[in-house]
């Protein structure tokens, strides 16, 4: 059993998730990096060992649920216990499946595919660690959405993606709702737009600046709010 706190990151083998991972060890975690290639997840793993810092990779597509169980077993087995999971793992694929952006062309593959693993994956999984997260007695869930679901803001194309983000972002208010008084916050944030393979190399901001609300709130102590949409420290319209 791990005497230091752990926390798990879907996404973990690069870009954010990445980051996320490296910045977590460095605060004295110990991470698993969830990754669905786990020969991509052991280098990066590797890498962040030879930094001193305690990670370690596991294998976890979030959308197969054989996956979800497995790692909570395992968790169950050799750590027992979840003090932070980062619900960071997203695709957007609009476009890349042979049709435009455009919602008006948008195929029920993409949107399922999207929703499947920027919604369900990460439902799936608290569901699967929250026995663990309720044996800590307090934990810190951290859902990784984007402003492309804010429905306040909303704007055309990405369909896929920004459903399946408005969807994650009501996983969140519900989840909140039902786990009120129970010592586990979960919160979603958006990173802004950072220079990721997702994002982009002209994105405007750093991998580090892209994670930092992610960090915040996965690491804030007892009296932290619950149910609230994140970026740059500050709560935003859903
Ligand atoms: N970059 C931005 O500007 C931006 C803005 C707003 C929100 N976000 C959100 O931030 C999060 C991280 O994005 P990023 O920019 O770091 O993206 P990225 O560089 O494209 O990395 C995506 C990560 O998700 C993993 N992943 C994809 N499908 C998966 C699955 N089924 N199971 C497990 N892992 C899976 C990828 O693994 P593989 O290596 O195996 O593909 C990779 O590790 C995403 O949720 C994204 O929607 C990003």
């Amino acid at each position: 059993m791990n005497d230091k706190s752990v926390a798990v990151v879907t996404g973990g083998n690069r870009g954010m998730g990445l980051t996320t991972c490296k910045v977590l060890a460095e605060r004295g975690y110990h991470v698993l990096m969830g990754c669905r290639n786990l020969e991509m997840g052991e280098q990066a793993a590797r890498d962040l060992r030879e930094k001193k810092l305690s990670v370690e990779a596991v294998k976890l597509d979030v959308a197969s649920l054989e996956d979800i169980n497995a790692l909570a077993i395992y968790l169950s087995d050799k750590h027992g216990r979840v003090d932070v999971l980062i619900n960071n793992a997203g695709i957007l694929i609009d476009g890349q499946l042979g049709e435009a952006a455009s919602i008006c062309d948008a195929s029920a593959d993409t949107l399922k595919r999207s929703f499947e693993v920027n919604t369900v994956g990460p439902v799936m999984l608290i569901n699967a660690l929250l026995p663990l997260m309720r044996q800590s007695g307090s934990a810190n869930i951290v859902n990784i959405s984007s402003g492309m679901g804010q429905l306040s803001d909303m704007g055309g194309q990405y369909a896929g993606y920004r459903i399946s983000k408005t969807a994650l972002n009501a996983v969140t208010a519900i989840f909140a709702a039902e786990l009120e008084g129970s010592g586990i916050t979960i919160n979603a944030v958006c990173p802004g737009w950072v220079r990721t393979d997702m994002g982009g190399s002209n994105a405007e901001r750093t991998l580090e600046e892209g994670v930092d609300t992610t960090i915040w709130l996965a690491t804030s102590g007892d009296n932290q709010q619950s149910g609230g949409f994140y970026r740059d420290r500050q709560l935003i319209d859903w």
